[in-house]
């Protein structure tokens, strides 16, 4: 198996079936520091930077937390504006990375631009971990997904998935990449302006993934084990931040799941996933059915960057 120690986690495009596997273990044993609420002390001697150009309250926070269970430090920033990055200067990715190497031993950064994390890791000597790249991907949000998959069902193998939303996210992007390594089934929903590219199409089918575009949720929910979903109402992913709009839109039904809905037509253990932040696409009122698994994932998230840090930084095998 290849080694963690060291490595960047850019992209799950090459994230091997049994590496998920290897995360889900170490996060199974690293567990009881989460669960006890007591943090323990095997990274008391490392350092995690955060370098957070994008909004963030999941990914970053569950990163800082993982860190902090395991005795480790913390330093970075999450408003880039307050960095030489965001003023007058514009400091490059390359000058601000050949500075943040020296302040830690891996770097968690999400950034606005798809492929900053790949470029900062060209010019640093400590492992990158991508957090979110613009529209590109994001790693450690579908190491979460997949972990509370796995803890749910038992198995990776013989579900079948809706993906629902934006196609466009790059949590999609990752979640073709990782369900490619597995024996499922994936039914896609967007609104055909959100659709996957034609590039990413072809990529995931040579990859190995089945999978079916489909125009409403009607039509296959009665088949799904896991829904996993995005807004259609979103902001620009390639935007440092933007504000709230005068109005937004509202999400149409072929892209909504609703407790009616789940209650009329889904599986019964059937699992609703949603990276969150959500819009109406996702009611508050599933919140409370069989189905919720999003708010589990708070826990999860950090069970699974305990794991990944761990991993790269030699605290295990
Ligand atoms: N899931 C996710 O990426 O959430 P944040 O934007 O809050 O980190």
């Amino acid at each position: 198996m290849r080694s963690f120690l060291g490595r960047d986690i850019l992209s799950l495009q090459d994230f091997e079936r049994h590496e998920y596997f290897r995360v889900f273990e170490v996060a199974a044993l690293l567990e009881p520091y989460a669960r006890d609420r007591r943090n323990g002390d095997l990274l008391k001697h490392k350092t995690l930077v955060t370098a957070f150009y994008q909004p963030s309250t999941r990914t970053r926070l569950a990163t800082e937390a993982a860190m902090h269970r395991l005795g480790g430090h913390v330093t970075g920033f999450s408003d880039a504006k307050m960095t030489r990055a965001g003023d007058f200067y514009q400091e490059s990715i390359q000058d601000t990375f050949k500075m943040l190497e020296y302040y830690g031993d891996v770097i968690a950064i999400r950034h606005f631009q798809q492929g900053a994390p790949a470029e900062a890791a060209e010019h640093v000597s400590v492992p990158i971990i991508n957090c979110g790249d613009g529209w590109g991907e994001h790693p450690t949000q579908v190491i979460t997904d997949l972990l509370t998959i796995y803890r749910e069902k038992g198995t990776l193998d013989g579900l079948t998935w809706i993906l629902i939303g934006d196609m466009r996210m790059r949590t999609m992007h990752s979640i073709t990449y990782a369900l490619s390594k597995f024996d499922v089934k994936a039914y896609v929903i967007s609104p055909p302006e959100m659709s996957l590219t034609d590039e990413h199409k072809t990529r995931i089918t040579d990859m190995g993934l089945r999978w079916e575009e489909k125009e409403h949720i009607d039509q296959v929910i009665g088949e799904a084990d896991v829904i996993y979903m995005e807004p259609v109402v979103q902001p620009d992913y390639t935007k440092s931040r933007e504000e709230v709009p005068d109005q937004k839109g509202l999400t149409p039904a072929n892209y909504q799941v609703t407790r009616k809905l789940l209650f009329e037509k889904a599986k019964p253990d059937s699992i609703v996933l949603h990276s969150l932040p959500r819009q109406d696409e996702l009611l508050p009122d599933v919140d409370k059915t069989r189905h919720q698994r999003y708010w589990v994932e708070a826990y999860n998230g950090v069970l699974s960057r305990m794991a990944l840090l761990a991993l790269i930084l030699g605290a295990v095998e």
